[in-house]
């Protein structure tokens, strides 16, 4: 009598248990969209010593005392002593052109004649009241990339 007992309730609790089981099976059926999607979502992992932000040229590209335009990205990228990196949006500030020259210290608008300063866009010739955004950049050996 007691081993069959036992042999029920053992049957009877393997038969709950599945029961249970079942349960949590078509639960997360039901709701596989909404419970597993925040972590089948999240963001791709980056390697942690993977470079911050996009290569956009080299640093022998940029003269010292001097600077290059990138039209595409809008952004001026300057060196105004060697080995010193600096970055401005390429919108001019008066009226929205993009500059087109970065000669003589100065990086300079074609629409009205305003010139910033390569050293940090200030304003060296007017109309434009206001300097060039500084634009955030890294220079990791000889890529500079813009973050
Ligand atoms: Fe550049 Fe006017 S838009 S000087």
């Amino acid at each position: 009598m007691t081993n069959s007992s036992t042999r029920r309730t053992v049957l009877a609790t393997g038969v709950a248990t599945l029961a249970v089981g079942c349960m949590g099976c078509s639960n997360s059926g039901k709701s596989s969209g909404s419970a597993a999607s925040p972590t089948a979502a999240a963001s791709p992992t980056k390697s942690p010593g993977a470079p911050a932000g996009r290569a956009l040229t080299s640093t022998a590209d940029i003269p010292v005392g001097g600077g290059k335009i990138f039209k595409v990205q809008k952004i001026v990228v300057t060196q105004p002593k060697k080995g010193e990196f600096k970055a401005f949006s390429a919108i001019c500030t008066h009226e929205g052109c993009t500059v087109a020259r970065v000669a003589d210290g100065t990086i300079d608008c074609p629409c009205h004649g305003s010139k910033f300063r390569v050293a940090d866009g200030s304003v060296a010739h007017g109309p434009a009241m206001k300097p060039l955004p500084a634009k955030h950049i890294t220079v990791e050996g000889n890529s500079i990339r813009v973050v």
